[in-house]
């Protein structure tokens, strides 16, 4: 039976009984597409081959000798719950569609990729999603990137020596463009946060039953098909057991002081004193920066970080429409539209993210998140989040407003929000936050199945 990518059931990747197909497609999916791997330390290499034998034979020896399968993977997470002890490091590859092309297939070939956002790449779509002009890029982005290597792991020596191993194995004909390093930042509380200071990574789609079981399921179910990021893969030797998935990755730069100043003039225009003040920021993001939602809680605090919650009976008055988590995640609708998000943090930070220290002490550039995300379509579910919701400031409901963390394109128009939580009264018409959030280049890739890029 082939592998049903519609099945709602989380995967039991690990039961007796699992089928032969589900087995073979563990075996040659790559890691931290199902689950998200350890990557608190994270090389990005971005690189070009210009001949196609020398390109193929490099990523061939890539995957036969440094990467692993999904399925080693759940079981490494396995025993060290278990037992403790150490996982292996993360080594990932995406493709262009410049990539393919050079790697020596047709364009016929190319065809066969269903997503014609993947076959357009990222610079080609600008004006959908409001990116700006290419020419702004950084330069490693304005170039043809033909494929990006990840390597990951929770120490930065196996990375580092990864990153050096693997350069030293490009062939003379190809070029190493550039190189992103992310690296974790975590609260007091030990839950990972991005610049803002804001816990993140917490709300994901699931795919394996051990992850699901973990989670209270009240009122969100946070189960979902493997089509929200599988695909046949479609040059692999068996597509119905071999798999890929669409990633999309954009290098966001956060302006951090600008960001913070924000929450400070929202909160005096809104007239919140004392702990109340932190909910400006919390209208913005639609979680208090230690993560508590607030269409759940006016006030921060209460515990581990929950997820099992809708937006249902919040008529904006409690959450905002245009807060970042209820625009790029309704719940009560588009569950098909959600991405398995895989980014990390980049830049150095001398202040602490979470705390209350002035505006002025915080950096206003050269740091941000490496946006990743795993798709079974990026036209339907990246491009989608960040144009029908993110860009659109009446998604839901009219004169909402951007998002005002992601949001792209004129905010020109006024926004009211509540000044009590929960209670109808709204603030007077303001202006639209400003944006903070500068995308500074990125690409479309697949990641192929480890069955493709053992047989190039
Ligand atoms: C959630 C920040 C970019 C989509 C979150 C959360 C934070 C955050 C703090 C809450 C944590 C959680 O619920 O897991 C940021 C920042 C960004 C950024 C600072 C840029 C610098 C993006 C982009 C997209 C996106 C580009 C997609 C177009 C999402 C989604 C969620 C989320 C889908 C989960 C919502 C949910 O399921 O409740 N983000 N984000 N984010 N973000 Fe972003």
């Amino acid at each position: 039976m082939p592998v049903d990518l519609n099945n709602a059931q989380p995967l039991a990747w690990d039961s007796a009984t699992l089928d032969a197909d589900t087995k073979a497609m563990l075996d040659n999916l790559q890691p931290n597409i199902l689950r998200a791997h350890v990557r608190e330390h994270l090389s990005v290499l971005f690189v070009r081959f210009n001949d196609a034998a020398e390109g193929r034979a490099f990523l061939r020896h890539v995957a036969t000798t440094k990467m692993k399968s999904a399925r080693e993977h759940l079981r490494e997470v396995r025993d060290f719950n278990a037992k403790g002890g150490r996982g292996t490091p993360y080594v990932g590859i995406g493709i262009s569609k410049a990539g393919y092309r050079d790697l020596g297939h047709s364009v016929e070939d190319v065809r066969k990729f269903g997503d014609r956002v993947f076959r357009d790449g990222m610079k080609r779509r600008v004006a959908e999603v409001a990116d700006p002009p290419v020419e702004t890029w950084e330069r490693t982005y304005q170039r043809e990137i033909h494929a990006v290597i990840l390597i990951g792991d929770a120490e930065p020596e196996p990375v580092a020596a990864l990153r050096e191993e693997i350069l030293g194995e490009l062939p003379e004909s190809a070029r190493l463009l550039g190189e992103e390093t992310g690296q974790g930042m975590r609260n007091p509380a030990g839950d990972g946060i991005e610049h803002f200071g804001y816990v993140d990574g917490r709300s994901q789609p699931l795919f394996v039953k051990d992850e699901v079981d973990k989670e209270p399921k009240q009122h969100w179910n946070p189960a979902f098909p493997l089509s929200n990021v599988l695909v046949p893969d479609p040059f692999a030797p068996n597509p119905v057991r071999h798999h890929g998935s669409y990633l999309v990755f954009r290098k966001l730069e956060q302006n951090v002081r600008a960001f913070k100043e924000i929450e400070q003039e929202l909160a005096d225009n809104l007239g919140l004193v004392g702990a109340d003040r932190d909910r400006a920021g919390a209208m913005l993001i639609g979680r208090f920066k230690d993560g508590t939602p607030l269409t759940s809680k006016p006030k921060a605090g209460g515990g581990p970080v929950g997820n099992d919650f809708t937006f249902d009976g919040d008529d904006g008055s409690k959450c905002p429409f245009s807060g970042h988590i209820r625009k790029t995640n309704p719940r009560s609708f588009g569950r098909e539209v959600l991405m398995a998000r895989r980014g990390q943090t980049y830049g150095e930070r001398t202040d602490e993210p979470w705390d209350d220290s002035p505006p002025q002490t915080r950096p206003s550039g050269e740091v941000g998140l490496l946006f990743m995300a795993f798709n079974g379509s990026l036209l339907n579910q990246f491009e989608f989040t960040q144009q029908s919701w993110a860009d659109n400031p009446d998604f839901e409901n009219p004169a909402t407003g951007h998002d005002p963390v992601i949001g792209q394109g004129d905010r020109d128009i006024k926004v009211a929000f509540p000044k009590v939580w929960g209670k109808p009264e709204l603030s007077a018409p303001q202006a639209q936050v400003a944006q903070t959030v500068t995308m500074k280049g990125g690409e479309y890739f697949f990641a192929p199945s480890l069955a493709y890029l053992r047989n190039l």
